[in-house]
C-alpha cells in the first residue's frame, strides 16, 4: 500500500501561511492541518483520502473502507445505525458500551444472546437457535475476538447469516492486526462479514482514536457512510489519519515478518515464565493477546497490575483473577524480558480463594428494572443493562465486583 495521504501533507508548504483551523496554525503538529485545498474532505473523500481508504479495503477483504478518527466506538454505532432504526438484531451480550449507546439511539429491539462467562466467545449453535427463534432478525452483531483474545467462528457465522438473508455484523476492534498474518485467525473480511470495525489503535502501531469501519459488497455504502457521520466529527484529525495508512502501509509490507517474529518473542516469554508458581498462561485464539491467571499467587489481577505499574510496567487490564497484556509488532524483546522479570518478583500472597463474579446474563426487561446500565471498564462490556428486570443475585455480584476492585461506571 502506498501513502497518498501523508504524501500529499509532506507536498504541502512548510512556510505556509495559515488563516484556518486548527487554531495553533501548525505550531504544535505540522501534521495537523483542516480540509485546506488539496488535503481532501474525510465526509466526502475524492482525493489522496479515498486513495487511501480504496487501499485499506483492500487489504482487509472490504469492498470499502472508512476511516474513523473516533476510534471504533462510532464505527459500533454506524453498525447498528445500519440495522435501522427499530430494527431487531441478534446481538451476542458481550458487546461493548459504545453498542449498546447506539442500541438506545437507534430504540434497537436487541435479542440477547447470553454469554455466562464473558472470557469465552459466543457459541455458533447459540446465534443459530436464536436465528431460528427470531428468522425476522434483521441481522447478527458479535464482539470478534474479544477482550480476552477469544473468537466467535466468523466463517460459519457469516455463511448462516448470507443463507437466512440477514446481515452479520462484527465488532473486530480488537482484531486490526488479523489480516496480515497467517499466523492469526481469520479476520472478518477473509469470513465474509458484511459490516465490520478494526481499532488500528489497539493492536497496530497506529496512534489512538485510528480505526476503520468496514463493510462487504452486500451493504449500502452511502447509507452506512451516512450512519457514521452522525457520530464522527467534521474535523478529523490528519495525524490520526495518517498514523491508519502509515500502518497499514508498514503491515503489508513487513507484517507476515514481524508477526512471525512477535510470535517467536512471545514463545520465549511464555517459556521463561513457564516454571513461575502460581501464574498460568490462560488459552487464547489470538496469541498476540497474553492472558496470565494470577490466582495461583494468591493475588488478584488488580493486584497483580499494581505490583507491575509499581515496576513500570503497564498491563492493558486485569479482572480478578487475570492480568490481560496487548502485544503488538511493536513490542520489543527487551520488554518481555523485563516483564518476565517482574513476573518473578510477584509475592506470593495468603490466597484469596472465591469464584470468578463477572458473569454476564441475557438482560431480559421486567420489573423491577435497572435504572442504569453498569458496566466495569475495561473491559466497558455491560454487567446489567438499563431496562432489565433487576435481581438480588445481580446487586450482590455488583457489590462483589466493586469490592474485588473492578472500576465500574453506571450511565
Ligand atoms: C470490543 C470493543 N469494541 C469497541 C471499542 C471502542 O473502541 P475505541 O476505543 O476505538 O473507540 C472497544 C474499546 O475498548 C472495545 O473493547
Amino acid at each position: 500500500m502506498s501513502t497518498p495521504v501523508t504524501d500529499m501533507l509532506e507536498g504541502l508548504k512548510k512556510d505556509r501561511v495559515m488563516f484556518a483551523m486548527p487554531g495553533h496554525k501548525g505550531r504544535l503538529d505540522l501534521t495537523d492541518i483542516t480540509e485546506i485545498d488539496g488535503a481532501d474532505n474525510l465526509l466526502h473523500p475524492s482525493g489522496c483520502i479515498m486513495e487511501s481508504q480504496k487501499m485499506a479495503a483492500r487489504l482487509n477483504s472490504a469492498a470499502h473502507a472508512m476511516y474513523s478518527t473516533n476510534g471504533s466506538s462510532a464505527c459500533t454505532s454506524a453498525m447498528i445505525g445500519y440495522f435501522g432504526r427499530g430494527a431487531k438484531v441478534i446481538a451476542a451480550r458481550d458487546f461493548h458500551i459504545s453498542a449498546k449507546n447506539a442500541m438506545e439511539l437507534y430504540g434497537t429491539r436487541p435479542v440477547y444472546v447470553g454469554l455466562k462467562d464473558m472470557c469465552k466467545p459466543v457459541r455458533t449453535e447459540e446465534i443459530v437457535q436464536a436465528i431460528e427463534e427470531h428468522p425476522d432478525a434483521a441481522g447478527v452483531y458479535v464482539t470478534s475476538p474479544n477482550y480476552y483474545g477469544r473468537c466467535a467462528d466468523l466463517t460459519a457465522l457469516a455463511a448462516l447469516c448470507r443463507r437466512r438473508g440477514m446481515l452479520l455484523a462484527v465488532d473486530g476492534a480488537h482484531g486490526a492486526h488479523h489480516p496480515f498474518s497467517p499466523l492469526l485467525p481469520v479476520s472478518p473480511g477473509e469470513a465474509g462479514a458484511d459490516l465490520w470495525c478494526a481499532s488500528c489503535h489497539k493492536t497496530l502501531p497506529a496512534k489512538n482514536q485510528a480505526a476503520v469501519l468496514f463493510c462487504g459488497d452486500r451493504v449500502d455504502e452511502r447509507r452506512l457512510k451516512r450512519r457514521l457521520a452522525a457520530v464522527h466529527t467534521t474535523s478529523p484529525s490528519y495525524p490520526i489519519l495518517i498514523s491508519i495508512e502509515q500502518a497499514y502501509d508498514e503491515m503489508e509490507q513487513e507484517g507476515t515478518a514481524m508477526t512471525e517474529k512477535q510470535q517467536a518473542m512471545i514463545g520465549r516469554f511464555l517459556e521463561k515464565i513457564d516454571g513461575l508458581p502460581g501464574i498460568a498462561a490462560e488459552q487464547t485464539d489470538d496469541f498476540t493477546r497474553i492472558v496470565l491467571n494470577v490466582s495461583g499467587r494468591g493475588l488478584t489481577g488488580f493486584e497483580a497490575e499494581r505490583h507491575l505499574s509499581g515496576a513500570g510496567i503497564y498491563a492493558e487490564a486485569a479482572d480478578e483473577d487475570r492480568l490481560i497484556l496487548i502485544s503488538t509488532v511493536a513490542d520489543r524483546e527487551a520488554d518481555f524480558a523485563r516483564l518476565a522479570g517482574a513476573l518473578k518478583e510477584l509475592p506470593q500472597a495468603g490466597g484469596r480463594g472465591g469464584r470468578a463474579v463477572y458473569a454476564l446474563e441475557k438482560g431480559e426487561a421486567g420489573e423491577p428494572s435497572w435504572e442504569q446500565t453498569v458496566f466495569a471498564y475495561p473491559p466497558g462490556v455491560p454487567i446489567v443493562l438499563k431496562g432489565q428486570r433487576r435481581t438480588e443475585k445481580q446487586e450482590r455480584m455488583i457489590a462483589q465486583m466493586r469490592n474485588k476492585g473492578y472500576n465500574l461506571l453506571e450511565w
